[in-house]
C-alpha cells in the first residue's frame, strides 16, 4: 500500500490550492489546474520560461525561483513572471567591436550601475550579475561572458534594477562579442560546416522526413546521449 502524500497550502495569485507537498510549482499548479502555454518550457532549469517570485506568509521578504525547480513549501504566495520587457539593442556583430565605446552606444544603462547587488540577489542561477556588468565596464568580455554562462534570460535581474539595466540583454551582448571577436576559431564547426555542405547529413535528414511519429519517438529515445 503506498503512503499518502500529505497536502500543503499555496497560493497562486491569491488564489488557495491545496497540492501535494513533493511538487515543484509548475507540478503544483498543473495538479490545481492551470494549463502552460506561457511560463513554461524545458521544465529542467535552462530555458528560463518559468521565472516565479513568491513570499511565504507572515514574512516580507520577496523571493524568486524558477519553477520548475522550485518546491512548494506551506504558506507559498507566488505569481508566475514568464516575460519581463526588458530593451533590447538591434547591432551588426560584424559591425560593433568588443569596446567599452561600442557598447556604450548599445547599452548606456550598463554605466549607471550603483553596485547594489540586487541582480545578483535576485537571480535564480545564483549568477554573479554585478560582477559581469562590472566586467563590461571594464572592457572585459571575456570575463563577463564567462560570468554569465548559465543564463536563462529569466529577466528577474531586471525586475529589481533601480536603474533599469537590462542585465540579461548585456550579458548576451558581450557572450555575443566573446564569440565573434574574441575566442578562438573553433575547428570542430569548421569540421561540421565543411560536412555540412558536403551534403553528409542528407540522407539522415531525408529519413527523417519520412518518418512517422513512432519512428521518431525510437529514433529520440535511442540516440546517443553524451
Ligand atoms: S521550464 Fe525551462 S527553466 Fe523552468
Amino acid at each position: 500500500m503506498s503512503a499518502t502524500i500529505p497536502l500543503i497550502d499555496i497560493y497562486v495569485m491569491g488564489k488557495q490550492y491545496m497540492v501535494p507537498e513533493t511538487l515543484t510549482i509548475i507540478e503544483a499548479m498543473e495538479y490545481a489546474g492551470y494549463h502552460f502555454k506561457r511560463g513554461c518550457g524545458c521544465r529542467a532549469g535552462f530555458c528560463g520560461a518559468c521565472a516565479t517570485v513568491y513570499r511565504m506568509a507572515g514574512d516580507f521578504e520577496l523571493k524568486v525561483g524558477l519553477a520548475c525547480q522550485t518546491k512548494v513549501e506551506p504558506g507559498m504566495y507566488l505569481t508566475q513572471i514568464p516575460f519581463f520587457p526588458g530593451r533590447k539593442a538591434n547591432f551588426d556583430l560584424e559591425e560593433i567591436k568588443p569596446s567599452v565605446a561600442d557598447f556604450a552606444q548599445l547599452y548606456p544603462e550598463v554605466f549607471r550601475c550603483l553596485g547594489c547587488s540586487s541582480c545578483t540577489k535576485v537571480c535564480p542561477q545564483d549568477i554573479d550579475v554585478m560582477q559581469c556588468i562590472a566586467s563590461i565596464q571594464q572592457g572585459d568580455f571575456t570575463r563577463a561572458a564567462d560570468i554569465s554562462f548559465d543564463c536563462v534570460m529569466c529577466g528577474l535581474c531586471v525586475s529589481r534594477c533601480p536603474v533599469h539595466i537590462v542585465q540579461y540583454n548585456a550579458a548576451l551582448t558581450a557572450r555575443r562579442l566573446y564569440s565573434r571577436h574574441i575566442a578562438p576559431p573553433s575547428s570542430q564547426l569548421k569540421r561540421r560546416n565543411e560536412e555540412l555542405k558536403a551534403g553528409d547529413f542528407e540522407a539522415g535528414i531525408q529519413e527523417l522526413m519520412k518518418a512517422d511519429k513512432e519512428r521518431l519517438q525510437e529514433l529520440y529515445n535511442s540516440r546517443d546521449i553524451e
